[in-house]
């Protein structure tokens, strides 16, 4: 699990201090982080309340590593092979939707003008221009935002804010061709196999979803020591669980993992086909939470 200094701080029970201890003391040695046996109710409150300030920070209270202005040539680098081609091959009569999209910067650099400032952009280049929505929890749009949203006119882009994915009718958001989340609500929600469930309805039959997730254990690589986990999984009896192997057991859906080691943290970049319409993701329960960004959360699969 990460390090205590990159999440939030704050008061905490003297039992999390215990295992907060136990992380320190059993971390730099490369072994799993030592969580508590029981989730804590109380406790997963408590981080929140925390989680939450950090969405709602504005102007100087943001954290510095709450990043929210990523374009779309950070997307391309961070999202897996083929995500700028799939980009480009979209029509206009087809839809994307970027959950978690902050300022929603790499849609504003999709939809730009021909005679825009900004730089050309190779990723996802085509005469015709897909529909796109982003989605945030907390309404970040800029005046850039709005004025290309008046002049694209017709709904090209549009901003939804005040809720979370799980929080929309499918008849409020409708069905998308590519569904991205670059470290938004695949990195940040408490519950992880009710967002993969939601975002696999919301995408067509042929669709694909593109995200990827920090600080988890690879489906390629052997563990190094010292890592420190974000997002942890257990099987049933308690096992560790690759998030990807946990992906793969997911009806109607082809699942590609790219592993990447070499990064400041290991992170797989992940690409979900939807390939027919029964989909059925097996159920996480949350098992720790601890605000950051993104935060640490350690999830266990239901029998
Ligand atoms: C760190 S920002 C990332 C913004 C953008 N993707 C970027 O890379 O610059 C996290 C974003 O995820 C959003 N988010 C987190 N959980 C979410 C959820 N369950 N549903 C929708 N948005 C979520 C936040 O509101 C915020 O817009």
């Amino acid at each position: 699990m990460r390090s205590v200094k990159s999440s939030v701080k704050g008061s905490k029970t003297a039992a999390a201090r215990v295992a907060v201890l136990i992380v320190i003391v059993v971390q730099p040695l490369g072994l799993a982080a030592v969580w508590p046996q029981e989730p804590s109710e109380p406790r997963l409150g408590e981080e929140f309340d925390k989680q939450e300030k950090i969405y709602r920070s504005r102007g100087a209270d943001v954290p510095r590593g709450y990043v929210t202005g990523r374009g779309l040539s950070d997307y391309a680098e961070l999202l897996p092979t083929g995500f700028c081609d799939a980009l480009g091959k979209l029509g206009s009569s087809d839809r994307w939707l970027d959950i978690g999209a902050g300022a929603a910067q790499a849609i504003l650099d999709y939809h730009a003008s021909q005679d825009d400032a900004a730089p050309a952009q190779k990723c996802g280049r085509s005469a015709d221009k897909a529909r796109a929505v982003a989605m945030s929890i907390e309404d970040r749009r800029t005046d850039r935002w709005r004025d290309r949203a008046a002049s694209l006119g017709d709904d090209r882009i549009r901003y939804l804010s005040g809720k979370r994915l799980r929080d929309y009718a499918p008849e409020e958001l409708g069905k998308f061709q590519i569904i991205t989340d670059v470290f938004g609500g695949f990195s940040y929600t408490e519950d992880l196999s009710r967002f993969v469930d939601k975002v696999l309805s919301l995408l067509e039959v042929g669709g694909a979803f593109y995200t990827l997730l920090p600080g988890v254990h690879l489906e390629n690589a052997k563990d190094k020591l010292g890592i420190l986990y974000l997002t942890e999984l257990e099987d049933a009896a308690g096992r560790p669980e690759k998030v990807c192997s946990w992906l793969k057991q997911t009806a109607c859906v082809q699942v590609t993992c790219e592993s990447k080691s070499d990064w400041k943290r290991p992170t797989e970049l992940i690409n979900i086909r939807k390939v027919c319409s029964d989909v059925s993701v097996p159920r996480l329960k949350l098992w720790e939470f601890e605000a950051g960004y993104p935060p640490a959360r350690r999830f266990q699969l239901e029998r």
